[in-house]
């Protein structure tokens, strides 16, 4: 019925357009058709088909791929943790379900009377599960969506007659086995890694390779991956504003988590990329704090360590606030030895540098400060104040893969210098408590590099003005 009924209202709506009338019956058509209700900027499967193609043809002769998805987490008792796919696996796939596998051949291969370069097995349709837990796009979806040639029902990989003993290599990522028994599904991912075991058990499986190539192909961004990295970036930096300028003393770290997940969903991230890290006071020298529970105090500093994932691609951005809207004397001279760590390690972002050069950068502006402030005595000493690295790259994975070698054109890296100086510090009582991180995301250019999140202010004096503005989320005022 509702289908005559959208025939019939398209019928009469392209007698009633002229020809110039063509975007608005563009559009109507566009509203007709359900999907175009959901997220339409999601990479296309002519990009996931050319990274397996880029795949191939850094895999050996005579070579098969395997790629598993992401086991489901159980959170406790018949309540599973949101699901999130392999990022291997959405690369080369786009596919977003459990419970699948994917083989990537080097050569064509003849298989069961088909021949085919690659295959996909997923979970079928199922009316029941899907009442449940939402539509699946089984076989045919995969077929039709993401424009496999040759996809089945994930039990049929059972049994399927390929020996993988006609392959030189079977490059396969390390598998955890971490991961439940659906005693109920003979395609569940328990059984399809069951099945790989048992048909590769006398194959050369190569456990490394596959991990170098993927770390190589994923360091490295296309064009559409920059354009999801920015819209995810522009998103987080929104929401760090609209944080400077909500809070408050008297708010809870939580609070000022929602704020930001807030913008994050209103802006359409789909998910956070990490747990928000919102340490006040004492947690601000917590690197890696994300229970958010305390109450943030005039006085403290705040470390905002965020990111939004937008299409699967998540932002990582840092900034530092003072929760009263002023630096303490002591925390603006930390905060600008910090800024100044980033800036040098922000110019050291260059196309042919080596991957460490940033940090080595900031590191030195750090220890050379810290000794003149006599909170450290020896370079070797400042560095308890910095424990950790300045850089990793980004991408699907807030950690994303890569080789660590010379910086190169398409990379995006983050540059996150910080000095935390816990209570019971060997200095002066005075910057107890001081935690100041700031972190950006650079992309690396055949000229200077981009710092893709720069519409958050960075220097105290932007901060501050910031903070002044008025905001619909205080909490307290
Ligand atoms: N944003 C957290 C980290 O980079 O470790
Ligand atoms: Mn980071």
């Amino acid at each position: 019925m509702k289908f005559l009924f959208s025939v019939l209202l398209i019928a009469i709506c392209v007698n009633s357009f002229s020809q110039k009338d063509e975007p608005q019956l563009n559009q109507l058509l566009k509203l007709i058709n359900k999907d175009t209700l959901y997220d339409d900027d999601l990479l296309p499967a002519s990009f996931h088909r050319e990274r397996r193609e880029a795949l191939r043809k850094l895999m050996p002769d005579k070579s098969v791929a395997v790629f598993f998805t992401n086991p489901v987490r159980n959170r406790s008792n018949d309540v599973d943790f949101e699901y999130h796919q392999d990022p291997n696996f959405y690369y080369l796939t786009g596919y977003r379900e459990p419970n699948a596998i994917l083989l990537i051949f080097k050569e064509n291969i003849e298989i069961d009377s088909i021949e085919t370069n690659e295959l996909i097995f997923v979970q079928p349709r199922n009316a029941k599960r899907e009442t449940w837990d939402g539509k699946r796009l089984g076989a045919d979806g995969v077929k039709e969506k993401l424009e496999f040639k040759y996809a089945y029902i994930n039990s049929a990989f059972a049994d399927i007659t390929l020996d993988f003993n006609q392959f030189e290599h079977v490059l396969i990522l390390p598998i955890e086995d971490d991961f439940r028994d659906d005693k109920n599904d003979r395609g569940d991912l328990y059984s399809l890694v069951k099945h790989f075991r048992n048909k590769s058990a006398n194959a050369k499986v190569d456990k490394r390779k596959l991990t170098e190539y993927m770390a190589l192909l994923r360091q490295t961004k296309q064009p559409e991956e920059i354009e999801l990295l920015r819209k995810a970036i522009q998103i987080t930096c929104k929401a760090q504003v609209e944080l400077m300028k909500a809070l408050e003393p008297g708010m809870t770290e939580y609070q000022t988590e929602a704020i930001l997940e807030y913008f994050f969903k209103r802006d359409g991230a789909e998910h956070c990329g990490f747990p928000s890290i919102q340490g006040a006071g004492e947690n601000s020298c917590v690197l890696h704090y994300n229970t958010n529970r305390r109450k943030v105090q005039d006085g403290d500093l705040l470390v905002s360590d965020v990111g939004a994932e937008y299409r699967g691609y998540t932002a990582d951005v840092t900034r530092t606030m003072p929760v009263n809207g002023k630096f303490s004397p002591e925390q603006k001279i930390i905060y600008n030895i910090v800024l100044e760590a980033q800036n040098a390690g922000i110019k050291a972002c260059k196309a042919g540098n080596k991957f460490w050069d940033p940090h080595n950068e900031a590191l030195k502006v750090i220890q050379k400060r810290l000794i003149e402030l006599k909170i450290a005595k020896t370079p070797f000493e400042a560095m308890q104040y910095f424990p950790h690295g300045t850089s990793h790259y980004l991408g699907l994975d807030v950690h994303d893969p890569g080789l660590y070698g010379p910086l190169m054109p398409n990379q995006v890296i983050t540059v996150e210098p910080g000095i935390y100086i816990p209570e019971g510090s060997p200095c002066d009582p005075k910057w107890w408590n001081i935690g100041v991180r700031i972190e950006d995301d650079i992309l690396i250019t055949t000229g200077e590099p981009e710092n893709l999140s720069s519409s958050a202010p960075r220097t105290i004096e932007e901060i501050e003005k910031l903070m002044k503005e008025p905001s619909l989320f205080n909490v307290i005022k």
